[in-house]
């Protein structure tokens, strides 16, 4: 997923005007019945929302991992990389498909409006391989081992069912996405020269800023309905949420990056203070 993913880089404000929808009805795939808890009205309207965010996020993310494939070709990485990120794409699509199915399961329709989608950053100021290297970091190694996390403790709460099957799926594709962005990170970064590796350690910290401006919004902090089927329908609580993303990058993602011989810390604290992230 991502992340709810950024992942990736797509904007989830509509466009205005004639924009252009995102219609799985055709594709989704159906839930057994009984697969989610009954909901009060308001629950369900909550459900409805966080699954059809859920639906967006994942098909616009394959738009990020099929962007990967041709810079990563471009810019020559070792054959062994590339099929792991033509698969990532079409997990991602899929991811959707299971995501517009748990929106039919409540009663919604498969669709939404497709945010615009941002071309992924090409870095064209950069050598080719360094470029891959600065959005596979992004994507790879931050997007989604934030996605790991987060669902991972969505997973958990979820009890036995169709819905815990479904999502334990995505969590294990979500696993395989990190890690790619992790091997690659290893096998790329001793190519990088020493200003090259300078260049990516400064770049950490517009990555880590803009994890936190993509993916706050996902999590809002909005009071939810007492509604006691909400946690076994997937909606998690926003506060939790916020507190694991943090820890996950704090953590988890910056001491791996400094394990890869990355100076992250001081990435991490900066990215923090950025205008960006401070306004998520
Ligand atoms: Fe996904
Ligand atoms: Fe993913």
């Amino acid at each position: 997923m991502v992340s709810p993913h950024p992942a990736l880089s797509a904007d989830l404000t509509p466009s205005a005007g004639a924009a252009p929808v995102l219609d799985l009805r055709a594709v989704a795939r159906a839930l057994p019945a009984g697969a989610l808890p009954p909901l009060s009205a308001a629950g369900r309207s909550v459900a409805l929302r966080t699954w059809r965010g859920r639906m967006v996020n994942e098909h616009c993310s394959a738009q990020v991992w099929a962007s990967l494939l041709p810079q990563a070709m471009r810019a020559a990485v070792p054959p062994a990389l590339l099929p792991g990120l033509a698969t990532a794409a079409g997990d991602e699509l899929r991811h959707a498909e299971q995501c517009a199915g748990v929106v039919v399961a409540l009663g919604g329709a498969a669709v939404a409006p497709l945010p615009a989608l941002r071309p992924l950053p090409a870095h064209a100021h950069l050598p080719p391989l360094e470029a891959f290297l600065w959005n596979i970091v992004s994507v790879g190694c931050i997007s989604e081992t934030v996605a790991v996390s987060l669902i991972r403790a969505e997973h958990l709460e979820l009890p036995d069912g169709p819905l815990r099957a479904l999502l334990g799926q995505i969590l294990a594709d979500e696993v395989q996405h990190a890690r790619l962005g992790w091997t690659t990170l290893g096998v790329l970064l001793p190519r990088l020269d020493a200003a090259g590796r300078a260049r990516l350690e400064a770049y950490l910290e517009v990555a880590l800023a803009h994890q936190i401006a993509h993916e706050l919004p996902l999590l809002p902090l909005n009071a939810l309905p007492e509604d006691p089927g909400l946690p076994a329908a997937g909606v998690c609580r926003g506060a939790e949420a916020r507190a694991l993303f943090f820890a996950t990058l704090g953590e988890v993602i910056v001491p791996q990056l400094e394990a890869a011989g990355l100076r992250a810390r001081a990435a991490w604290a900066a990215a923090q203070l950025r205008p960006e992230a401070l306004a998520a």
